[in-house]
């Protein structure tokens, strides 16, 4: 974990912010986690209280979102969501953004704002299925917001009045992929995502777009990551064996960290906040180290369509 030392909502302090953005995204995209001080990104008192008022058993979903592009609220239950909640999640999402814009100048031009979300429920003991469980180490890929190769960014915010959010990571693909059986599991995952059946099966989701059935149009790369996520949640072996980092974010502290890298569990905590990022792989400065570079590596094969492709190319690296 590093920490951020030079900049806030008050901008970057006396130095070089080009070379300081440069070198907080190259640090992130090999798989630091940045962690950011309580002073230096504040939520205000007011929307801390109307957005800690939120009763957890109000859920329909395993999280609350926030569509950044519509104003959407997601995932609560009743017919009528509370103004003040409503805005001052708005409001939380519209101040990372802008946070994050200041902080990491080469992906902002060309990144994909996401979701933002907000997790009321304690996570220590939650009861959910495998694959959706929080406190197993997994990279994230999201079944319906396929990344086509775009990276995977989230700005974190623990908004406990007490309490830390502890979390668990391991070290990141490339240096998983360095150990021959995990890379053995990348490799599965890639070479199930390009098999004949699982194109045929793509080819037949993108078909039901064009008679108005919207389905999430997925690439190779996509569909290795859903499996990569669901493989090592499923792995006994790996979740006792693998390398584990333990980290406690105290109240009121950020923290960013590619999360289709860093395999993370969340071990307890309640009341976080956070904001989603793709990241354009044009304005990756170490794409080298990106999971699709590793998994396209291990499988020999590229994985992503190329802008201005409808499908993907077959061939070989
Ligand atoms: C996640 O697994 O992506 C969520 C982590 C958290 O809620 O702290
Ligand atoms: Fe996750």
């Amino acid at each position: 974990m590093i920490e951020l030392t030079d900049y806030s909502e008050a901008g970057w302090s006396n130095v070089d912010a080009r070379a300081r953005a440069r070198f907080y995204c190259e640090q992130l995209e090999r798989g630091e986690i940045l962690f950011v001080d309580a002073s230096r990104f504040r939520v205000p008192q007011s929307d801390r209280a109307a957005l800690l008022k939120i009763a957890p058993l109000s859920l329909r979903q395993k999280n609350i979102s926030y569509a950044p592009s519509t104003g959407v609220i997601g995932g609560l239950g009743g017919s009528s969501t509370d103004e003040d909640f409503a805005s001052a999640f708005a409001r939380y999402s519209a101040h990372s953004i802008r946070f994050c814009a200041g902080l990491l100048g080469p992906y902002s031009d060309s990144w994909r704002v996401e979701l933002a979300s907000f997790r009321p429920v304690e996570e220590h003991d939650r009861q959910l299925s495998m694959t959706e469980r929080n406190d197993l180490l997994h990279v994230d890929a999201f079944p319906g917001r396929p990344t086509n190769g775009a990276r995977i960014l989230r700005f974190f915010t623990n908004l406990h009045p007490h309490d830390a959010r502890v979390w668990l990571t391991s070290d990141p693909i490339p240096s998983l992929a360095a150990r021959q059986e995990y890379a053995a599991m990348m490799l599965d995952c890639g070479r199930i995502a390009t098999s004949a059946a699982s194109r045929a099966i793509a080819n037949l989701m993108r078909a039901a777009a064009h008679v108005g059935i919207a389905l999430p149009d997925r690439s190779s790369y996509d569909r290795a990551m859903l499996r990569l996520h669901d493989a090592m949640k499923g792995d006994a072996e790996f979740q006792a064996d693998c390398p584990k980092y333990r980290h406690e974010f105290g109240p009121g502290a950020s923290w960013l960290v590619f999360t289709d890298t860093v395999p993370h569990a969340v071990l307890a905590g309640r009341f976080a906040l956070e904001q989603s990022f793709f990241i354009a792989r044009d304005s990756l400065i170490a794409p080298e180290s990106s999971p699709l570079a590793v998994i396209e590596r291990l499988a020999g094969r590229a994985m992503t369509k190329q802008a201005g492709e409808s499908v993907e190319r077959q061939g070989a690296l």
